[in-house]
């Protein structure tokens, strides 16, 4: 069993023990990739302020998100194809994520269904959509989640259209995997992946395939996703969504104020300040230098929680003690599902809990939700006071 100390290590044997295709697919960000460098490198040019001799016992990094009782203030991020990674990756996820006491969100682009993770999860989940351009299958998609009972609707707002990632054309990446020689070749060699996806049925999109129209071989679902993104999206089709769903709407991938005060007037509950891991508008901001315009425009008035770039329980300091809510990770925990399937999962919540709790005792705080800009050290300019 290797020491596992924090989630590089779990990023480390994710590496070895997964198909090139879907590490790939996880780890990249659109073309040059900078605002996915900054999502983490922009965390490193914010300071936690050390303070002594302030009692640390009975700390807690007890929350709420969206009015649910959390453990700490964190939420596994929607991320497609999760069931690649490993085989019934969602399941095994939202298993670890319930365990913890912390929300897991199912993607769309899920490989394991919406009906597959509530039949084999006790509590309820969050669910994500697209913008898509199909009605029928977006109302029916909401159905399902209803009768899921998924307790939050997260919708992501920041793909109307796919931004390009490099690799993932060279890779020919798709679910199930394209075979070639080369992937082929790459897959014999991750044996406890191939053991895993031929002890499963679930190879290929399960909320997508047999439900949307005309989908219902691989062949038509990669002609149906090129063309089901909503390229006319409007904030009118945005709050037809939020009467469409009765329980909390997440609007994710806020980057800009006067969007924040849009999803505002549009009835959302939360908002999440996210580019997408970096994966959508290279050249973006990264998403915690974006926090606190978002914050002074909209923090007392709506639930704001932040994503992209979280690898560690400091950086959910950071981004709490900056006014964040809650944080959603993505890779951090996809790389302990890759590397050690579900145990993997909680091994990265367990990492960024401790980091997160240790390190607000180094900071003087007993209490997650006492955090605030007094434990910062904000350089000049660092949310930026743009021309
Ligand atoms: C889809 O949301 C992706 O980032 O690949």
């Amino acid at each position: 069993m290797p020491v596992i100390t924090n989630i590089d290590d779990l990023k480390r044997i994710y590496k070895r023990r997964t198909p090139k295709m879907f590490y790939d697919y996880a780890e990249s960000g659109s073309w040059t990739e900078q605002t996915f460098r900054e999502n983490t490198s922009d965390f490193e040019k914010l300071y936690l302020r050390q303070r002594i001799a302030v009692d640390m016992t009975d700390r807690s990094t007890k929350s709420q998100l969206v009015g649910q009782d959390v453990s700490m203030p964190v939420a596994l991020a929607p991320v497609g194809l999760t069931g690649m990674q490993c085989a019934d990756g969602e399941i095994k996820a939202a298993r670890a994520a319930e365990k913890f006491g912390v929300p897991f969100t199912l993607s769309t682009m899920s490989i394991c269904s919406i009906e597959d993770v509530a039949e084999n999860t006790e509590k309820p989940f969050w669910f994500q959509v697209y913008t898509l351009k199909d009605d029928d299958f977006m109302r029916r998609l909401f159905d399902r989640a209803k009768a899921a009972k998924c307790s939050a609707l997260v919708i992501t707002v920041d793909l109307q259209i796919m931004g390009q990632r490099h690799k993932d054309i060279r890779n020919g990446l798709s679910a199930p995997p394209k075979l070639t020689p080369a992937s082929i070749m790459d897959m014999m060699t991750r044996v406890q992946w191939g053991l895993g996806m031929l002890g499963t049925k679930r190879r290929t999109f399960g909320n997508v395939v047999g439900h949307a129209k005309g989908v219902d071989a691989t062949g038509s679902l990669s002609a149906w996703t090129s063309q089901a993104f909503d390229h006319s999206l409007d904030w009118d089709r945005i709050k037809e969504f939020r009467k469409w769903w009765d329980g909390p709407v997440i609007l994710k991938g806020i980057l800009d104020a006067d969007d924040a005060r849009k999803a505002l007037d549009v009835g959302a509950d939360a908002i999440v300040v996210s580019n997408h891991g970096g994966r959508q508008l290279d050249g973006a901001i990264s998403s915690i230098r974006a926090l606190p315009s978002i914050l002074d425009a909209v923090g007392d008035k709506i639930e704001v929680h932040l994503d992209s770039g979280i690898r560690s329980g400091q950086d959910v300091l950071k981004a709490v003690a900056m006014g964040a809510k809650g944080c959603m990770i993505g890779r951090a925990f996809v790389y302990g599902l890759g590397a050690m399937g579900e145990a993997g999962v909680t091994k990265a919540l367990e990492v960024i809990h401790k980091e997160l709790d240790t390190s607000m005792a180094l900071c003087g705080e007993r209490d997650v939700n006492n955090l605030g800009r007094h434990n910062l050290l904000v350089p000049k300019g660092f949310a930026g006071e743009w021309e």
